[in-house]
């Protein structure tokens, strides 16, 4: 047997609507509530990933953004590895016993993993997400794995958690499960990502700045610290979960804005009800929230949502006749553009204008589709990142 197998693939970024913030289990990444969130178009945010899987390979080596990195030094990559080699064995097992006589033995051949995302990473949008979907979706299209998406969730989320929700397209819920080894703690599509083309997200680059306290460490210090949590997990989210698929299936924005508004709002009280306190909102993330509460004062329906993951860049959802109208109040007030109309009724003077900047700039894009096999890939014909 001689030659090497190799797959390239792209993976989405995905932000929640309902938030995940707490592990009951560290290392399978078992969260103690579910959580839900929307795909976003890869067109603008996305991972891209080759594996190669080769007999004359030393050892497996990978390169993330262009730099190698040690692969023994990276628990979650190795565990994702791991599953998806164990996944493989299973499949080859399956094969030779249903008289296959030209099975390759893929799972025992080292590879070479090399990703890069077209956005800066740490950058608080969910990089670790779109990173650990494409790593787990492309290894399971070089092994020809025949396992559903949700059972692949199951390995993406050991990666990252939110990385699970990425493997799907469109609206996807994160079941938490309650079984103790995490075979019931899986990702779920909702609807697909032509459900509700009408909605669109912009979101405002704040900062590119590393985040101060990852979300793993920041967790733990919640779970062990807040009292605000346990009434979030028990009273808030199941129902909260409820209603946010009621609202997508019923495209209904106002019930949609809402609960993305409050949820947000309650994961960085509880962030704050941390002790020693979390700080992930700035005075430009609190400058934009009242920006969304002046806009959608001006009419009785919602006509957006702001929603903040552990940073401080902001995602406003919002409906596509809307998009002009708010992306010209964002550049007013926080670009230094004088650009577009004020809406008639909107109180120009409630919302500070913030020095030139404070948005770095506006990334518009829609609800996106789920992973993708492509043909491009990033290594040379010797397996190096080109
Ligand atoms: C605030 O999925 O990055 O974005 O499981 O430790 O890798 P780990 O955490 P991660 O946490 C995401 C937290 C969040 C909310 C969310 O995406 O649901």
């Amino acid at each position: 047997m001689s030659g090497y197998y190799e797959k390239t693939c792209t993976a989405p970024v995905n932000i929640a609507i309902i938030k995940y913030w707490g592990k009951r289990d560290v290392s399978l990444n078992l969260p103690t509530n579910s959580s839900l969130s929307v795909t976003l178009s890869q067109d603008n945010l996305q991972s891209k990933t080759t594996i190669r899987a080769d007999p004359s390979f030393s050892k497996t080596r990978l390169w993330l953004n262009g730099i190698e990195e040690d692969v023994s030094a990276n628990k979650r990559m190795q565990t994702c590895i791991k599953e998806a080699r164990r996944l493989r064995s299973l499949y080859e097992q399956q094969l030779l016993r249903d008289g296959n006589s030209d099975v390759v033995p893929l799972a025992e051949y080292n590879l070479h993993i090399c990703s890069e995302n077209n956005f800066p990473t740490a950058a608080g949008l969910a990089s670790s997400a779109s990173g650990f979907a494409c790593l787990v979706y492309t290894l399971a299209q070089l092994y020809s794995l025949p396992n559903s998406t949700s059972e692949l969730s199951l390995i993406a989320r050991q990666g990252s958690g939110s990385a699970c929700r990425s493997l799907f397209g469109g609206f996807v819920a994160w079941e938490m499960g309650v079984n103790y080894d995490g075979s019931d703690s899986i990702a779920v599509q909702i609807a697909d990502e032509h459900h509700w083309p009408e909605l669109v997200a912009l979101i405002c680059v704040v900062s590119d700045a590393k985040k101060t306290v990852g979300s793993t460490a920041g967790m733990q210090s919640t779970v062990k610290t807040s009292p605000l949590l346990k009434e979030r997990i028990e009273q808030v989210v199941p129902k909260r979960m409820e209603e946010m698929v009621k609202a997508i299936k019923n495209k209904d924005f106002n019930m949609f804005a809402e609960i993305t508004m409050r949820d947000s709002n309650q994961f960085h009280a509880v962030c704050l009800d941390s002790f020693p306190p979390i700080f992930y909102l700035n005075d430009i993330s609190r400058a934009i929230i009242k920006l969304v509460n002046e806009y959608n004062a001006i009419s009785s329906d919602y006509k957006a949502a702001y929603t903040f993951d552990a940073g401080p860049n902001a995602v406003i959802y919002t409906l596509r006749e809307n998009v002009d109208e708010l992306a010209g109040l964002v550049k007013r007030y926080f670009m230094g553009e004088e650009r577009g109309q004020i809406p008639s009724s909107f109180r120009v003077d409630a919302v500070p204008i913030l020095e030139k900047g404070s948005v770095r700039h506006i990334i518009k894009t829609t609800v996106g589709d789920g992973p993708r096999i492509i043909e491009d890939g990033l290594l040379n014909e010797e397996g190096m990142p080109k």
